[in-house]
């Protein structure tokens, strides 16, 4: 640096999609980053009255609100337009205030890669940019190849061979949340994460190198990726962030008594609980709703069972009361806090991104039942690449039927494919430890990021 040149300050302004599954996973890249000593704000785009929840500082990070103003949205058009032109007025808004106030600081926009829109915004307002991908390397190769044309989903063919990855058939392969109608638009959304993937300054995902080595050497050979994860809280893999708190839940869209839990497990055997969520998305039909109930009944284990309040009405009649000497319904939970106490034997997951990468870094065993989108891929991933679990089998009927489920959780739980899967999970979890801990790849990743963002504008 030349005399009397001043140093610029960066500032990195973290902007997730505004659902739970992406706001946890770029809350915690954004704590590594802050963690590295740069400044931090995570825009978070609330209902207003979750705004009062927020809390206004988390581990070394600004929250910055921005409100919908009670805009009335009827189509998903509009949803699309609100949003991006509430994101668009909101970093304007941050910008002119940094050059006022901020003049050596310089910004860079971290945005969820489902918004690849935010890239314009960014170049327009003279800020470098990285897309942050919360879905698997696997997911994001079978979308890229989707857009080059390579395959179309649904497939044709019995299954399709796709470079670094498993045979994948039909049912590995993602799917809208809706119905075959919303196929299209669906896959659109998706693909359109590569549209302006080779003008941005860096692509970062939400894994780790050894859990996707061979896709994500694939796809580097397109991008060059940079593998950051698994993002879930430090207190639960290497410890290093020292001020790694609670905070957390503050940022969680629903609300959960996490006392009455962990005393509940608490007074359970080791690996004696099923602990069974679907996230934060997905719904299920009433008949599956009883086979899941029906089949938690039938196994002789305890079960903690998150069913979100809107959700609640389909539970079958009295079952709460029945099987309250066994088991618990809740309408949320800390879910991380779950995952590593030592009671919880094996999770029921809908293998959303971020369940997936939690229950594998904290040694978990899975029943993967997916619903849509790239779980179903996840799940592929869960019980053939990894071999941490088992998949439900859907009948004739489109349901995963009661006895299903019971002979899934003794598969995970009991006997010899239960010990190999034991062994493979906990196999899994030290290597997350390893990718985030000092020196391990995602670490040294992070590092690069940061090295890479201070001179870029020096
Ligand atoms: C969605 C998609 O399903 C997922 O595949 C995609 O990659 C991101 O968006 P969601 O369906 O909500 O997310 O699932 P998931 O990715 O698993 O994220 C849910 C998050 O909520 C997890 O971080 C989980 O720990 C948390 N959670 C879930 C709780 O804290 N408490 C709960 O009771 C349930």
């Amino acid at each position: 640096m030349e005399r009397n040149q001043i140093a610029v300050e960066i500032h990195v302004i973290a902007l997730p999609f505004p659902a739970q599954g992406h706001i946890n996973p770029m809350l915690q890249f954004s704590k590594r980053l802050a963690s590295k000593g740069l400044k931090v704000t995570l825009v978070t785009f609330l209902e207003n009255e979750n705004l009062t929840k927020l809390p206004k500082h988390s581990s070394n990070i600004t929250i910055e609100s921005i409100s919908d103003n009670n805009a009335v949205i009827s189509t998903v058009e509009e949803y699309w337009k609100n949003f991006s032109s509430m994101v668009e007025q909101k970093l304007v808004e941050m910008v002119e205030k940094q050059n006022k106030f901020g003049k050596h600081m310089r910004s860079c926009l971290v945005y969820d890669s489902i918004i690849p829109w935010a890239l314009d915004i960014a170049k327009q307002l003279g800020l470098s940019a990285a897309s942050f991908f919360t879905q698997s390397c696997a997911v994001s190769a079978i979308y890229y190849h989707v857009r080059e044309g390579k395959i179309n989903v649904p497939i044709e063919q019995d299954f399709v061979s796709l470079e670094g990855m498993p045979q994948l058939e039909s049912h590995d392969l993602p799917s809208s949340r809706y119905n075959s109608e919303d196929q299209p638009s669906f896959i659109s959304l998706m693909t359109g994460q590569f549209s302006n993937l080779k003008d941005v300054d860096w692509i970062v995902f939400s894994s780790f190198n050894s859990l996707e080595e061979e896709v994500m050497n694939w796809l580097a050979t397109q991008y060059p990726i940079k593998l950051v994860g698994p993002t879930i809280p430090s207190r639960y893999l290497d410890n290093r962030l020292e001020d790694d708190d609670d905070d957390d839940y503050g940022l969680s869209l629903f609300k959960s008594n996490t006392k009455t839990l962990i005393e509940w497990l608490d007074s359970k055997e080791t690996s004696s609980v099923v602990y069974v969520a679907f996230g934060s998305l997905a719904a299920l039909g009433e008949k599956q709703m009883e086979e899941v109930a029906n089949g938690l009944k039938r196994s002789d284990y305890h079960f903690l069972w998150v069913v979100r309040e809107s959700e609640e009405k389909k539970l079958p009649q009295n079952f709460v009361d029945e099987t309250s000497d066994r088991g618990l319904v809740v309408g949320w939970c800390p879910q991380l806090e779950i995952l590593s106490h030592k009671s919880v034997g094996c999770f029921i997951t809908h293998c959303g991104w971020n369940s997936t990468l939690e229950a594998l870094s904290l040694g978990v065993p899975m029943v993967a039942m997916p619903q849509w989108g790239d779980q179903l891929t996840n799940a592929k991933f869960v019980t053939d690449v990894w071999r941490v679990g088992v998949r439900v089998k859907v009948n004739v009927e489109g349901l995963v039927s009661k006895e299903e489920i019971d002979w899934c959780i003794r598969q995970v739980m009991e006997g010899e494919p239960a010990n190999e899967i034991r062994k493979n999970s906990e196999k899994w979890k030290n290597l997350a430890r390893v990718a985030v801990g000092e020196g391990g790849s995602s670490d040294m990743n992070i590092d690069e990021f940061v090295k890479q963002l201070q001179s870029y504008w020096n």
